[in-house]
């Protein structure tokens, strides 16, 4: 009964002091074995009672061993080093940058080097900042319910769907030269899936001096590309359409997962998406003040969550908003 107790009472979050336990019960000397080698000498009428109850000794012993091995196996890996007093240092354990947060700054690094400083603007906007200023007609889908959060209508307070906001504030604010970069959180009606979210994360960038031109753009796209993505990454431009660049393009840079030659992840192509750019339309540039005849500039933008992706092979956008450690802590290496 003593025994029974002493088992009961047993209790260790130590993995040293839980094995010296089990030692000392159920080893080759311990005292439940011991037990076992008593029940031999016994006489036949005895067995029966006796056997009972060193079979429930050895398996309330067994049970305890085992639950408090998996309760501390499944407590946090750095708490239980904080029980090893010879570590030379202090083992707070240390939390992990979120990969977007990681991202964002690898990003504003390396324009930053290039000279441009970071811009940043309000989350809620109105129709003129978000809209109107970048040359969308009234009719434009974008406008619509379907896609953009509205706050209040008329006049229009929305959730921004893209930072491109912040750049027609810059605009209005400073004088050419201007080189920004706007990060920030940007909000669109979608349906969550595993490669949409109704909350992301863009990095812009805006360049307006005298005599910008399309090649300035390339360059610094091909520089950006290969900072990020490594020396060897080649860039790709197709047509496309925004209504506050003219002309218009849509950036790819080559798969590094294949070096080109066609995987799953780039869909056999060679080549994944990245952004979207173009020289900022004249009618944007008098919108927001500023002189078209004397200035020129480009204007790119790409979306946090999906360069993350191609960089570090996240295969579900959802994992960004979840918060889950083991997911996190796997970016733990990377700052
Ligand atoms: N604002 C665009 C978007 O949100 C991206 C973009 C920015 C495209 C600048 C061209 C130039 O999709």
């Amino acid at each position: 009964e003593n025994l029974l107790k002493h088992i009961e009472d047993f209790s260790s979050d130590n993995i040293a002091k839980i094995e010296e336990f089990r030692v000392r019960m159920m080893g080759k000397k311990g005292e439940i074995t011991t037990l076992f080698e008593d029940f031999k000498i016994i006489t036949p009428d005895e067995k029966r009672a006796v056997g009972q109850k060193i079979n429930a000794l050895k398996n309330a012993a067994t049970e305890k061993i085992a639950a408090l091995k998996e309760f501390v196996e499944n407590s946090d890996l750095a708490a239980r080093e904080c029980d090893d007093y010879t570590r030379p240092a202090n083992c707070e354990p240390a939390g992990t940058r979120h990969p977007i947060s990681l991202v964002r700054s690898q990003i504003i690094d390396i324009f930053s080097r290039i000279g441009f400083a970071v811009a940043d603007g309000p989350e809620i906007e109105d129709d003129f900042h978000v809209f109107t200023a970048l040359n969308f007609p009234p009719e434009h889908p974008a406008r619509d319910m379907q896609d953009t959060f509205f706050i209040e209508k008329n006049p229009d307070i929305l959730l921004r769907t893209h930072t491109s906001s912040i750049q027609v504030r810059v605009m209005q604010t400073q004088k050419p030269p201007i080189r920004v970069v706007c990060p920030g959180r940007v909000f669109r009606n979608e349906a969550i899936s595993y490669r949409a979210h109704c909350i992301f994360h863009q990095v812009e960038g805006l360049y307006i001096d005298e005599n910008v031109n399309f090649a300035d753009l390339k360059q610094t796209i091909k520089y950006f590309a290969s900072e990020l993505f490594g020396e060897k990454t080649q860039i790709r431009l197709r047509p496309s359409y925004f209504p506050f660049t003219e002309p218009s393009a849509e950036v790819d840079v080559s798969c590094n997962l294949c070096a080109g030659k066609g995987c799953n992840v780039c869909k056999y192509t060679g080549w994944l998406e990245i952004m979207g750019a173009g020289m900022v339309d004249p009618n944007v540039l008098e919108m927001c003040g500023i002189d078209s005849q004397k200035y020129s500039g480009f204007a790119f933008g790409m979306g946090v969550e999906r360069i993350t992706m191609l960089k570090y092979g996240v295969k579900d956008l959802r994992l960004y908003f979840e918060n889950d450690l083991r997911f996190l802590e796997q970016f733990k290496a990377i700052y």
